[in-house]
């Protein structure tokens, strides 16, 4: 059943439509909608949401409820853009002069989270198979790659503008047409123009040159010197994480359309006529096919397995590599019921794409794009052998030269990706009256803050010099300034999964304390076994309360 909720943030009231559902025998809570601060009109909202939802004719009785301990809240992009800002995240580029449309820079924080991220890419993608390795490929490159790939001649979007507020916008090619602008006005769809989404510049004196907008044509340009020097045997893939422009129209929702970004993607090649050697997981999710778009129906929970089977995936390959992209979100945390995978329409695919399926996040602004995979069959390798003249077939298991096909193409923004973490780890604790971000240790940007408890000499080298031996393997704040419940607040706040106290225990039997974000239970653990057990925390290998000697503490 709903029912609407009320949250307080900072003195401020939000409601929210709530849904209690048993799933595996648990009932488990989910936020339906954001119904805005006023009760009056939250309650209009939900009956009209709930009886969408149900077709029921009939009034529902709404309830009020407060919802304790650690909430999650659902907020909106803008207030994720102030929260980043105001925590050292992400800054807009250039803000002292304005800002600049389409570029963010990051913060203090922003900038650890942002590594982290792109290694745990790397170690689950590269580092930890044996099947795919990395490049790291000029940002600019040769004309003729962009002339080759079609980027030249295809990539560009199409502008239009709204009649009413005069805003200009980017409209897909399926969307010609079929969309309104978000004021309610209608586009002036007879005056339509197409801006070439590559930035240009020049090289040496008056050389035209581009700077890539995705990584993936590098992959393809070095693919045969990659093949001849690492020994690899089809199928196998080739990742790389690196900077990508786009001269987007209408940048816009914080991290989510940017001009400058970085992608995080992988081409895998194979013989198109050899099968998928690894299993299915067992992982379930939400499905939109063409077909259900076009007949209008809802999409379909359903396994990985269960969707190639039934062919509404064509290639094995092409599933397995949408659940393990999938599965690496939820390893880290991410919540799986605000993803989906979504079949391109005929209409929206691109130049070089037999098949595409987007992994989607259901954002506050709507399911959107999280990362792209398409089938791009030999096309990239093809128009490259073509253009250059050079043979960039390869040997086949069965010894045959072939040019592999692309079955897949998992390609990832980093900048959405962070959007993804940030959000699914946005809670509130009334109790603590501060945000808990309750990022994955791995992820999060600091792994400890050390405390004295108090100002005290002794107290601060033992501080110090706990400090420089996690220094040695992570990246740990020390914080001596401010009351302890304020220390505490500050790094639940930017994700610190763990703090540490240093007090009088220490001095007398050599403990320290380590507070743990999400719940505020601490544990005595011996200094010579600290780095031990905090390896074992962030790396998620011991629960927290089996990890040293519980203590009974105040709400801080
Ligand atoms: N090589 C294939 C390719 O680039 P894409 O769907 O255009 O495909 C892949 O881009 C991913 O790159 C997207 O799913 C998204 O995560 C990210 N991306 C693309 N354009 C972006 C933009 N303007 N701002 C931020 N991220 C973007």
């Amino acid at each position: 059943m709903a029912f609407v909720v009320k949250k307080t943030i900072s003195g401020n009231d939000y409601y929210y439509l709530n849904e209690n559902k048993r799933v595996d025998g648990k009932v488990k809570t989910k936020t339906i909608a954001y119904l805005g601060k006023v009760k009056k009109d939250a309650k209009k909202k939900a009956e009209e949401i709930i009886r969408k939802m149900n077709k029921v004719k009939k009034k529902k009785i709404i309830q009020i409820e407060q919802v304790g301990k650690l909430e999650k809240v659902n907020i909106s992009i803008d207030d994720m853009t102030s929260f980043c800002k105001r925590k050292g995240f992400v800054f807009r580029s250039g803000d002292i002069y304005g800002g600049f449309s389409g570029f963010w820079d990051f913060g203090p924080v922003g900038v650890e989270m942002k590594n982290n991220l792109k290694k745990l890419w790397w170690d689950y993608h590269v580092k930890n198979r044996d099947d795919v390795v990395g490049i790291d490929g000029a940002i600019i490159t040769h004309p003729k790659v962009w002339k080759a790939s079609g980027h030249v001649e295809s990539f560009n979007d199409v502008l239009v503008i709204c009649k009413k507020c005069k805003k200009p916008n980017k409209a897909d090619k399926n969307e010609i047409g079929k969309i309104k602008c978000d004021c309610g006005g209608d586009y002036d769809w007879d005056n339509l123009k197409n801006i070439e989404q590559m930035f240009k510049t020049t090289v040496g004196l008056d050389t035209l040159a581009y700077l890539r907008p995705e990584t993936a044509q590098l992959i393809f340009t070095n693919f045969k010197f990659v093949y001849n020097t690492s020994r690899l045997k089809l199928p196998f893939g080739i990742a790389q994480i690196g900077k990508s422009f786009r001269n987007e129209i209408a940048p816009r929702d914080f991290l989510f359309r940017l001009r400058e970004f970085e992608q995080m993607e992988i081409e895998y090649f194979s013989d198109p006529n050899e099968k998928c050697p690894y299993k299915f997981g067992k992982s379930w999710i939400l499905v939109y096919s063409e077909e259900m778009q076009k007949k209008n129906k809802e999409p379909v929970k359903m396994k990985f397995k269960e969707i190639y089977e039934k062919k509404i995936i064509k290639t094995d390959w092409h599933a397995y590599w949408l659940e393990q992209e999938f599965m690496w979100f939820v390893s880290l945390g991410a919540n799986p019921d605000n993803f989906r995978i979504r079949q391109h329409v005929s209409e929206e695919k691109s130049h070089y794409a037999l098949d595409t399926w987007d992994l989607e996040y259901n954002f506050p602004f709507g399911w959107k794009e999280l990362q792209g995979m398409a089938n791009r069959t030999n096309f990239d390798l093809r128009q490259h052998q073509e253009n250059s003249n050079v043979n960039l077939q390869i040997m086949n298991n069965k010894g045959q030269k072939i040019l592999p096909h692309v079955v897949a193409e998992p390609s990832q923004g980093v900048e959405r990706a962070m959007l993804v973490f940030l959000f699914d780890s946005y809670y509130y604790d009334k109790k603590r009256n501060n945000v808990v971000l309750k990022l994955h240790p791995q992820l999060a940007p600091i792994k400890a803050a050390v405390f004295p408890i108090v100002k005290r000499k002794e107290f601060e080298k033992i501080a110090v010099d706990i400090i420089k031996d996690l220094r040695k393997d992570w990246n740990v704040v020390y914080d001596k300034s401010g009351s302890i419940g304020r220390r505490y607040s500050r790094n639940d706040e930017i994700g610190t999964p763990y703090c540490i106290t240093i007090d009088e225990d220490s001095m007398k039997n050599n403990n320290v304390t380590i507070r743990d974000r999400n719940t505020t239970k601490q544990i005595k653990v011996k200094i010579s076994n600290l780095k031990n057990i905090l390896r074992k925390l962030i790396d998620e290998e011991i629960k927290f309360e089996k990890a040293g000697k519980l203590i009974s503490t105040r709400i801080k």
